[in-house]
Parts: C-alpha cells; structure tokens; sequence
C-alpha cells in the first residue's frame, strides 16, 4: 500500500468542511479516528494518499483552511515485541503472525481467523500480551469512565437476542421525563464523568424535538460529552442530533454476517445498519459499534470480518460482548458466548485497529465477575457504568442477569487490572484507597 497522509484539523465542523471541500475537487479522501500521538482518538482525521497531498495543501491553503497538520500516516509497531515472546511457546504460524505486528504490517482475514482460533494457554497468554502492549502503546494505562442513562426500555424492534424486545413481557415498561434524565446528568456531572450515553429501545416517544431539547438542556447545563444510542434513525435525523450537540453515536453493528443478521433481527436489515455507520461517520459522531460473540451459527470467520469492519469503517470504539441468552425470548434457550471467545477478540481488535477506544463491556461483568478486569488486560481501554436511576434499572434487563457497573465495581475493575484512574473523577476517599 502506498503512503497515506493525514489530516489534523482544530474542530469537527472544520474537518467536515474540508473533507467536503477535497472531495468535490476530486481528492479520494478516507475518515478515521485521529491517530493517538496527534490527538484524542475521539475525533476524526482525514486520511490521504500520497499522490493527492500536494493537491490537498494547495486546495486547503487556496481555501484559507488553517489546519493544525498533514503528517505522513505512521502505522503504529511494537518495537521488541518478538524478544519478549522468545520463551514462549508459540507455534510458527503465530510466530509469524506477530512479526507482522511486531513491523505494523496489516493482518489478512485468515490472519486474523487464525489469532481467534488459538486454544494453547502460552499462546493466548501471548496473544492477551501482546494486545495489552499495544493498548498501552496507544492509550496508555488511564481507564476512560462513561455512563450511561437508560432512559426508556420501550422499543418497537423485536431483536430475538433482546430482553427489552417488543412482545417480550418486561415487568414494567418505563419512560424517563426529561428531569428525570437531568438529575441523572447532574449527579455524574458531579463526580467528574465528562461523558454521558443516553440509551433507550427505539422508541417513538422520544422524537427529534424531544431529543434536540435534551441534548441542548445538558449541554447548557453541564457541557458534558452526548454519547446518543438510540438506534436506527433516517440520515436527516442524525444530522439534527448531530446539529443539536450530540458528540457521539453508538450503533452496534452486532455482525457482519448477513445470514446471521437477517435470523437474529426479524425488523432490521444489515445494509441499513451500516449504511447508518457510513452516514454517522460522515456527520462527524464519534463512530462507536460493537458486536455480540457466540451468535447462533457464528465462526471465527464471521468475528474476522466484524473486525475488518471496524477498521474500514474508520469506527473509534469498539464494544464487545458476549451474548447472553435473555429470559422469555426466542433465544432463551441457547447457549451463552464464551468469555474466552469475547476476550480473544477484544485482543484481536486491538492488534488489528489500533487506534481505537475499546471498553470492556457490561456484558462480560454480567457472565464473569473478573470479566472486566480480563478485558482490561487484553487491549480494552474504557469501562461503562450504568448510571440508571435504581428504580427502574432492573426492568432494563436487555439480558438475564446483567451486572450493575457502579463507580465502585469499576475503580476495582481499574484497580485489579492494574490500571490507572482518570483525574477528572472525583471520588471520595474510601473510593480512590481501594
Ligand atoms: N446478550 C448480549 N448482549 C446483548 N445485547 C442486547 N441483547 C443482548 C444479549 N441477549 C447488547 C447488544 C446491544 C447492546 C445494547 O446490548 O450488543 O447493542
């Protein structure tokens, strides 16, 4: 592949005009989350190749675009990462493998069906290494914290997966007020966390004038980060979300596999869904998507190209968790995603995209109390509490048994794993002991 460059511009907005601007005069341009030594990852750059950069600086310059730089586009490596395997058992394949890393060569599908189908303990301890290297290469050792509001468990989907599906009995089906929800902001604003999710099932309720008057209510109030995840909306809806202050959007793509897709949503179409990936990325949002492992009749192949997704989608944070059969659905009865399987392919995911944010999800605290500990140890950067009002969180069981991530279980996840707080926490003094 040749030489790309990248784009680093001071704002979103200013990224979006110049991306719009080099393409109408022909420039091929590619959008991805800002490369980790030139920014916050949680922002969009503009990728290049080398034969348009002249033509870029030109127009940009002809333009009066100040950007803050065009930098050749560095694919990360890890520098002595064969020496620190050199006792470990591996096999030559893997070997091999890791040597691609060890240059920033890009990993194939087979490469990386490979790396998710190792069993042998010393080559997954290698492989959960070798992530956590290249988490630290990237992020470093701080845990990014967000929480997140569910804000309303009625939903006019009926995901076969989903504890919250329509025609699923919930025991109560809840809608919080717009100052229900604030008080909620509030008291995260209060201990430090600068992003909010507010997550809902798609419910018409919460139309767009609903929503635009939330979101412009905490960004008066608070200025806190809007994660929306309130799933598939029409491109001029994301637009005026986007308008109305919202940060970023997470839509999970839960598989790349279109047969897989079609059994497991009954309403939902798989081009759609990442045709609102593209459209999400080219408004500008913090790009965050996910998927399930352990779906009925998904292979490392599938878990693969999930991955390659990703990166071609330029996504910046990845959530990965197992499926978890939920009580009363028509997946009630099948067997639940393996932990092993969710965690190989968080390492995968961070050897493969790199620069990208990767939280260990709630998922895999609901099936294994360690569950986040271990994903921070095998390339995840972030954690996710569910800041749910107590009186309504049990009927938000999307499935059975979900843990409830407080600031508290996740300053002992970060504690166990070994990791780093983020300053802008403010915690009492029993919490920063721990
Ligand atoms: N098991 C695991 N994850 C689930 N989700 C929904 N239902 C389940 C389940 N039964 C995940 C999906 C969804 C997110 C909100 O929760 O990935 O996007």
């Amino acid at each position: 592949m040749s030489q790309q460059y990248i784009i680093i511009c001071y704002s979103t907005s200013q990224m979006l005009r110049a991306d719009s601007l080099l393409k109408a005069m022909d420039v091929e341009t590619d959008l991805i989350p800002t490369p980790s030594e030139h920014g916050t990852i949680c922002s969009t750059a503009i990728a290049i190749g080398e034969k348009d950069k002249g033509k870029a600086e030109k127009i940009l310059a002809e333009g009066n675009f100040a950007v803050k730089g065009i930098f050749p586009h560095k694919t990360r490596k890890l520098s002595g990462l064969m020496e620190s395997l050199k006792n470990c058992v591996i096999s030559q394949t893997f070997k091999d493998i890791m040597k691609k890393v060890e240059s920033g060569e890009d990993l194939t599908k087979d490469e990386i069906t490979y790396l998710l189908k190792v069993e042998g303990e010393s080559e997954l301890k290698a492989l959960f290494e070798t992530a956590d290297r290249m988490r630290k290469e990237i992020v470093g050792d701080i845990v990014e914290v967000r929480a997140a509001i569910e804000f309303s468990n009625y939903c006019n989907k009926s995901c076969h997966y989903c504890g919250i599906r329509n025609g699923c009995t919930v025991p109560t089906r809840y809608r919080m007020t717009e100052d229900e929800i604030m008080e909620g902001v509030h008291e995260l604003h209060r201990v430090g966390i600068k992003t909010v999710v507010l997550q809902s099932g798609e419910d018409d309720y919460y139309t767009l004038e609903v929503l635009i008057k939330l979101i412009k209510r905490i960004k008066r109030e608070t200025k806190m980060g809007i994660t929306l995840s309130v799933g598939e909306r029409s491109y001029e809806e994301y637009k005026a979300l986007k308008e109305a202050g919202a940060n970023n959007y997470l839509l999970k793509i839960e598989t790349t596999n279109p047969d897989i897709f079609k059994f497991i949503h009954p309403d939902d179409d798989l081009e759609y869904r990442r045709q609102c990936a593209q459209w999400l990325k080219e408004l500008g949002y913090v790009n965050a998507s996910g998927n399930m492992i352990g779906l009925p009749g998904q292979r490392a192949e599938d878990i693969a190209e999930d991955i390659l997704f990703y990166k071609e989608m330029g996504i910046h944070m990845i959530g990965i968790g197992p499926f978890i059969p939920a009580a009363g659905t028509p997946f009630e009865k099948y067997p639940q995603g393996s932990v092993e399987m969710t965690l190989k392919a968080v390492a995968v995911t961070r050897l493969v995209c790199k620069n990208v944010f990767i939280p260990a999800t709630t998922a895999l605290a609901s099936v294994d109390p360690d569950g986040q500990k271990k994903a921070l140890q095998a390339g995840a950067n972030s954690l996710m509490l569910i800041s749910t009002p107590p009186k309504y969180r049990s009927n938000y069981q999307i499935y059975s048994n979900k843990n409830m991530i407080d600031l508290d279980s996740a300053v002992k996840a970060i504690h166990d794993a070994g990791r780093k707080l983020p300053k802008y926490l403010k915690l009492d003094n029993n919490q920063q002991e721990e």
